[in-house]
């Protein structure tokens, strides 16, 4: 049994991604039984309000009976204060305090706070949740310093993108909060990591021997990564106009999966061998250009009934921020040398999937002209499951060849596993101490390398989007532009 007496610190408690994710996540967490036994969430934002007004904001999106939420909630407290002043932290330290003290009455923990070696035991985790914007990152970090860090405690940082702009204002963040907390107290969420389909792919990679025998440029021809929303900006232009579709999903969530889909067998599971492992892949692959890149944004759509981005209140009349990309990436590795990766990001289209394709190469016999090429087809979402396209004969008096599909649809065949909410899966490894699923630095700083001079290219104007009717497939151009860079277009999955 866990003993830690843990505390949850959210900050930014009234606003959008903790109502939305963080203490949806938590509850999930509570509900299960999963959270450590004495645990305390202490809520912590500038508005000011009654404890039932938090619980009513906090609780806006958590689905269950009145009940559980109550009793949930009978282990949260809300702090109200600045972002920027000591006094408010120290208040906030007492809280927590307070919470420790009435967690320890709860069970006797240890009858002394040292080992018989005299080491003090660090029987208290605190973790310092941020769903905060980006602007207060750092003052946050330096007042949790000064304030209420104590080094006798484990203290986790829990911080999520937007992680700068560009590869510059990424170290300033990095160095400025690595003033107040070391890179192994520090957890970058990405939470496109704590998803089922991608926390599998290192073990379809490396557990199964005939997908590791041909898991590179012999065998494979490309690698397509898509990922398609069929809504836009809307409610949230004010804020995705400062970053547009390449920094909002692309050089986070999309980069991460290609990393680990073409990244070398780790040493072992240990966090940092696989993290060594992602960034040395992200250390070979040349920045992207605007020669390899097509990139769109969405207009009324065609039935008029859909804005256009540019119609938001917020997005300025002559944006050029891109909805839409779609681009060619490179791992110069012997593995890869030669494989295109095929990276597309689209909102406002016609479905919703975020899917990674591998297609192999064509087979070298002649039995069989004119065949479609297999593929390996990873549905990260909505639906998760694994496709391998393979030619059969079709059954019957004829010899005709079709292409059908191996599947594994995760809801049918696992019917009684929960898919885990990616946010719970990640705030459990936090308080477990598990940085595998988190961003190293030297990973961020190799993403930000990647696509800074295109994203200056297109900050600068250099390249205006293509426009594409809200609900389509995106701008004219899009097949062909993945055509060229030899992933045809599948039509029957
Ligand atoms: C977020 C982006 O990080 O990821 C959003 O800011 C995007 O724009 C979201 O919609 C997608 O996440 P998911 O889990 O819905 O695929």
């Amino acid at each position: 049994e866990k003993q830690d007496l843990t505390t949850i610190v959210v900050f930014g408690a009234s606003g959008d991604l903790a109502k939305k994710k963080t203490f949806p996540a938590l509850f999930q967490l509570f509900k299960n039984n999963l959270l450590p036994k004495h645990t305390r969430v202490v809520g912590y934002a500038r508005t000011v309000m009654e404890h039932q007004d938090f619980v009513k904001k906090a609780s806006s999106f958590i689905k269950d009976s009145q009940e559980k939420i109550d009793e949930f909630f009978k282990i949260c407290s809300y702090v109200n204060g600045s972002y920027s002043q000591s006094e408010d932290f120290v208040r906030l330290r007492l809280k927590i305090e307070q919470g420790e003290a009435d967690m320890k009455t709860e069970k006797v923990f240890y009858t002394s706070e040292k080992d018989i070696c005299g080491r003090i035991i660090k029987n208290k985790l605190r973790v310092y949740y941020m769903a905060l914007p980006p602007s207060v990152f750092i003052s946050v970090s330096e007042k949790i310093k000064e304030n209420v860090y104590d080094a006798n405690v484990i203290n986790h940082l829990v911080i999520e993108k937007p992680f700068g702009l560009d590869r510059e204002s990424c170290k300033y963040l990095i160095d400025n909060i690595g003033k107040n907390f070391t890179e192994s107290e520090v957890f970058r969420t990405d939470h496109y990591l704590g998803k089922e389909m991608v926390k599998n792919i290192i073990v379809l990679r490396f557990a199964n021997k005939f997908y590791e025998s041909v898991w590179n440029k012999d065998h494979i021809d490309n690698i397509q990564i898509t990922f398609k929303e069929p809504f836009g900006t809307e409610g949230r232009g004010g804020y995705f106009d400062q970053y547009g579709i390449i920094r909002d999903v692309v050089q986070n969530h999309l980069a991460q999966v290609l990393s680990i889909l073409a990244m070398e067998c780790p040493k072992s599971l240990d966090a940092e061998d696989i993290r060594d492992s992602k960034a040395e892949v992200l250390r070979h692959i040349p920045p992207v250009t605007l020669d390899e890149t097509l990139l769109g944004q969405y207009v009324k759509s065609t039935d008029g009934t859909k804005p256009g981005y540019l119609d938001d209140e917020t997005v300025s009349k002559d944006s050029n921020t891109p909805t839409y990309a779609s681009m060619v990436m490179h791992v110069d590795t012997d593995r890869w040398r030669g494989v295109p990766f095929i990276i597309k990001a689209a909102k406002a289209v016609e479905t919703a999937k975020v899917v990674v394709r591998i297609q192999f190469k064509d087979v070298s016999t002649n039995l069989f002209p004119n065949i479609s090429r297999n593929e390996l087809v990873i549905q990260i979402s909505p639906k998760e499951s694994i496709y391998l396209k393979t030619v059969v004969k079709e059954p019957g008096l004829s010899n005709k060849i079709i292409m059908s599909s191996l599947e594994l649809e995760y809801r049918d065949v696992f019917t009684k596993n929960i898919i885990p909410d990616p946010y719970a899966a990640l705030l459990l490894d936090v308080i477990g101490n598990d940085h595998s699923n988190f961003v190293r630095e030297d990973e961020l700083d190799e993403a930000w390398r990647i696509f800074t001079p295109l994203l200056n290219s297109i900050d600068q104007g250099k390249i205006k989007p293509l426009p594409y009717p809200y609900g389509s497939r995106g701008p004219e151009g899009g097949d062909k532009f993945n055509a060229k860079f030899g992933g045809y277009v599948p039509t029957n999955l």
